[in-house]
């Protein structure tokens, strides 16, 4: 079982309080995130990317409520947006125009035209986006996403880079962007790259770095280079996780010795979402029934894919718990929602706890791309979220019914 949360008798914990307690205060099903988990993550990255100019951003899109936004901005992070309405949230919360990177794929003339009215700094997606930024603000400085053609991540949804991939200017169009920087009096003064999510794989992770570097040689006047995030996490106990401070260190190793060749230190962007947040949340679900079929037993939940659709969408895995009692009989079932669709499933045909009408089952590993990623789909709710720290829980989202 993940080491990120205690067993106490047998009883799941998060932070200091009962799973069931909190279910039982709350009610269910509910995300709860615990805060000293985020911390640790926070720490773990931020303290093995040494190279001095490094700022972490982070992806929002993991998780948005603005708690989790509060917690990580106390910690030192910075912000990653991807929707005006991420950067409205970012203000709203206390971040300056200039701790905001913001990268989107087809956005309109008015949203570009508002991030420029607003100083946010765009990592630019496209040629058109680029001759956009210079028809509405020529003779200023830009920043452009490339893509490299290399790709990573969990799930071919979730890769980013390569020829396949819809994100950055080609890598064979640098050029052609130079020409229109010129054209518009534009500087380009920054580089991005995000080749994927949940890289497990540190080689890809510094290769794509590397490519990035190359290109970036052909830029004599940059003042910052943007590796994106894409930093994974072990959802299974049969993967391996990544050795965050091996990597950091290569990682480190890396861009100290491109400053030297590049003969001036730029500062380094990273923008982890599902690094810092993922292993912090829970999904609490309570079990409403036990199918026994003639071939397969299903134990249904009273939640659904709308309330965490990473299992419906990406065949995702996420390991389950019976949080009343941890280690116990087991049985192979099928765990699944309370939709009306046929991928409603957590759990397809696994050894997993005997369950019962009414006991407590805990989805880990919930905290990025649950509710983020959540909708009312079948007209039922977006969960309620809790925040525990410690001894105390407290709620920081209401449940949302439509
Ligand atoms: C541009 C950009 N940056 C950062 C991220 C965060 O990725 P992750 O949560 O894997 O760190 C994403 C996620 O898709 C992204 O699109």
């Amino acid at each position: 079982m993940s080491n990120n949360f205690t067993i106490i008798n047998n009883k799941l914990h998060i932070g200091n309080i009962l799973a069931e307690q909190l279910v039982q205060e709350f009610g269910s099903p509910l995300y709860v995130y615990d805060a000293s988990i985020i911390k640790q993550r926070f720490t773990d990255l931020t303290s093995s990317i040494l190279y001095p100019k490094t700022i972490f951003h982070y992806a929002c899109k993991a998780n948005s409520n603005l708690e989790i936004i509060r917690l990580l901005k106390a910690q030192g992070a910075h912000i990653e947006t991807v929707s005006p309405r991420e950067v409205e949230i970012a203000f709203h919360v206390g971040y300056k125009p200039e701790e905001i990177v913001f990268t989107c794929s087809n956005l309109s003339y008015d949203e570009l035209a508002w991030l420029i009215g607003n100083d946010v700094l765009v990592n630019l997606d496209s040629l058109t986006q680029l001759r956009r930024w210079g028809e509405i603000k020529s003779g200023s400085s830009v920043s452009l996403r490339i893509n490299q053609g290399i790709g990573a991540g969990h799930h071919e949804h979730t890769i980013t880079g390569g020829i396949q991939s819809k994100f950055g200017i080609d890598r064979e169009q640098v050029q052609e962007a130079q020409k229109i920087a010129k054209q518009y009096d534009l500087q380009i003064r920054g580089l991005h790259q995000h080749i994927g999510s949940g890289i497990l794989d540190e080689r890809i992770f510094l290769l794509a770095m590397e490519k990035l570097l190359e290109t970036a040689m052909q830029f004599p006047d940059l003042e910052y280079l943007d590796f994106g995030g894409g930093f994974g996490v072990r959802y299974h106990k049969d993967e391996q996780a990544l050795e965050i401070a091996s990597l950091g260190k290569k990682i480190t190793k890396l861009l100290n010795a491109f400053m030297k060749s590049y003969g001036k230190e730029l500062v380094v962007r990273f923008e982890p979402g599902r690094f810092f947040v993922a292993e912090s949340g829970v999904l609490l679900t309570t079990v409403v029934e036990v199918k026994r079929n003639p071939h397969k037993t299903f134990v249904g939940i009273n939640a659904g894919m709308n309330q965490l659709m990473r299992q419906a969408m990406y065949g995702a895995y996420q390991e389950i718990v019976h949080a009343g009692s941890v280690k116990g009989e087991e049985e192979q079932v099928s765990v699944v929602g309370n939709i009306c669709e046929s991928a409603d499933f957590f759990a397809r045909e696994q050894l997993l706890p005997t369950f019962s009408e009414g006991d407590v089952l805990a989805i880990l590993d919930s905290g990025a791309y649950g509710y983020s990623m959540s909708s009312n789909y079948n007209a039922r709710s977006q969960p309620a979220e809790i925040l525990v720290d410690g001894d105390s829980a407290r709620l920081i989202r209401k449940e949302y019914v439509v």
